[in-house]
């Protein structure tokens, strides 16, 4: 077993318990993202049962499975917004139980989240947006219009670029197509550099060709960042996908290349097959 680096602990996360659990000889520098052994229960419904998980750095993975299988729950455990019942999340390998932090210190320590329905700030233009979420990433007050580091306008360009909205930049959020919106947020969530960044069905309501430039935008984040996708699509799951993960009632079913899992015969009976 390698010696993992500890990271300094900050002062509010000292009233989390430093690992408490044997380090699984899947932990090694290489690791974004470790889920170990989730539990959750809403009222006595499972919604998932003994989820482990982990994903490498730069990984880009899918996450399918039946509607009710537990995607979103899973997801809302890792970003701290639902408290398992038992069970663990540590983030590279930073030897803390994320499930005991809140909200907006996992999204400061590097997990950023795009939600369905794309919450920009409609009245503010494209750039104006992207000042604010590397504003927001700083944690202190800055007025919109404070100027912005040399650093800052490149990293904003860069992103623009990627998204593909350079040229709408000065354009009002609010009247952008419900994919340039999509994407927007998605660049919103890039100008906090996540380390794992987590998208819930990313292609609902988008047209063809936008489905397309999505799929190139997420491979693109791959490498830079490790990538979670939900998605129902399969022939979007198909184009990205490389490594996906079958959730089926909280539990994990399949795990593997999508070639292999979507001939596996279970996958194909609780999910493929309708
Ligand atoms: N806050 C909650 N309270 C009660 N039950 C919940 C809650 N959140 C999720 N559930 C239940 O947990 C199960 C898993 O839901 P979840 O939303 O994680 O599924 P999903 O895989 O994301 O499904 P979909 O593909 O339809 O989005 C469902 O049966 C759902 O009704
Ligand atoms: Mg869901």
């Amino acid at each position: 077993m390698s010696a993992l680096p500890v990271i300094p602990v900050e002062e509010d996360d000292r009233a989390t318990p430093i690992l408490s659990i044997p380090i699984p000889d899947a932990a090694r520098p290489s690791l974004a993202l470790w889920v170990e052994n989730l539990s959750v229960s809403f009222d006595g419904f499972k919604a998932l049962t003994d989820v482990t998980l982990t994903l490498e750095k730069g990984e880009l993975r899918c996450l399918i499975g039946p509607n009710g299988a537990g995607k979103t729950t899973l997801m809302d455990c890792i970003t701290g917004k639902t408290r398992p019942d038992s069970g663990a999340v540590f983030l590279e390998s930073r030897l803390y139980d994320l499930t005991k932090l809140s909200e907006v210190r996992i999204a400061q320590l590097g997990i950023g989240r795009k939600f369905q329905r794309p919450t920009v700030f409609q009245g503010h233009s494209v750039y104006e947006n992207c000042e604010l979420a590397l504003a927001g990433k700083k944690g202190v007050f800055r007025t919109l219009f404070a100027r912005l580091s040399p650093a800052e306008r490149t990293r904003i360009d860069e992103i623009l670029e990627l998204i593909g909205l350079k040229d709408q930049a000065k354009r009002q959020a609010g009247l952008l197509a419900h994919g340039q919106k999509q994407w927007l947020e998605i660049g919103m969530l890039l100008a906090q550099s996540p380390t794992v960044l987590l998208v819930d069905e990313p292609i609902a309501g988008m047209t063809h060709a936008e489905t397309e430039k999505t799929a190139e935008l997420l491979t693109s984040l791959a490498g830079k960042h490790t990538v979670v996708v939900v998605e129902h699509d399969m022939e979007f799951v198909r184009s990205i996908a490389r490594k996906v993960t079958v959730l089926h009632q909280g539990k994990v079913l399949a795990e593997g290349p999508m070639s292999q899992v979507q001939k596996d015969p279970r996958v194909v009976e609780v999910y493929l097959g309708e």
